[in-house]
């Protein structure tokens, strides 16, 4: 399998905005350590994100809410040492911008400067706007998500498909919307009808990028430990696996406890 990688050097928020002028799909996944960001990063993937998914996945919480904005920082700041063409989007973790647009901008600001990072992502609508605003004003692009927000699980209740019903596609289209008006530079669409993410792509000028919200979004994201199969106990209908490298990693293991075991390893020509 060859690897994809365009002519991009590094990617920027403008080829992003090009890419979906032109219909190029955005390639999106997570990666929350270095080793794994250099291996996405060469690989050719547009945006990485450092998605507070390491809740899950790097530390196994239950939800994302736990995750602190320190913790985050180290994870980001792993990743952007990886990085030489991805553009490198953080999540600000729950806590660290609810309470009010100061308190938004004092996170976004500490994500940038001690992580290096190129952008932040913030969960919500209309609800942040003032936050997402003032993230804006001071020159710190702003990726949005909408539709299934982890963040609010507990008032959701469960991971199921958001905005089935009317009145909450209608505010999710109307907060796509004010996510493009007060500038954001594009929008993850969680776990929502296809058909409601094509409108959404169409009606709105910068890029969408969809997980379970099906094809016609602008790009896709995928949680990278779900995708290669590390998580092998999580298969919502949205995830395609590309390798199963849990069991890789499990008989990789089994190999070796065996060969120390027997006293096969190390060898003569492993041995100084
Ligand atoms: O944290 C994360 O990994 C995310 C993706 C699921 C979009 O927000």
């Amino acid at each position: 399998m060859s690897i994809h990688k365009s002519e991009i050097k590094k990617v920027t928020t403008h080829q992003l905005q090009a890419m979906k002028e032109r219909g190029e799909k955005i390639s999106m996944l997570t990666a929350y350590d270095f080793s794994m960001a250099k291996l996405i990063d060469a690989a050719g993937v547009d945006i990485i994100l450092v998605g507070d998914s390491a809740s899950n996945v790097m530390a196994g919480h239950e939800t994302t809410l736990p995750i602190t904005l320190d913790q985050m920082i180290y994870h980001a700041s792993s990743v952007i040492r990886a990085v030489s063409r991805a553009f490198v989007v953080v999540d600000i973790p729950f806590g660290s911008y609810q309470g009010n647009s100061s308190e938004a901008l004092r996170s976004a600001i500490r994500i940038m400067k001690e992580s290096g990072a190129h952008s932040v992502k913030m969960e919500g609508g209309a609800e942040i706007k003032e936050s997402i605003v003032r993230v804006l004003s001071a020159g710190v692009p702003v990726m949005g998500h909408l539709g299934l927000t982890p963040q609010s699980i507990y008032k959701f209740g469960t991971y199921a498909v958001r905005a089935k019903e009317e009145e909450e596609a209608e505010k999710l289209i109307a907060d796509a919307k004010l996510l493009e008006e007060c500038g954001c530079y594009a929008i993850v669409l969680e776990k929502i009808p296809a058909e409601l993410a094509r409108k959404v792509s169409q009606e709105i000028n910068i890029p969408t990028i969809g997980i379970g919200a099906g094809p016609d979004c602008d790009g896709q994201v995928l949680v990278m430990h779900d995708m290669l199969g590390i998580n092998a106990e999580f298969k919502p209908r949205f995830l395609r696996q590309y390798a199963d490298l849990g069991t890789v990693i499990t008989n990789a293991v089994g190999h070796y406890i065996k060969d120390v075991k027997s006293g096969d390893f190390p060898n003569e020509k492993e041995s100084y």
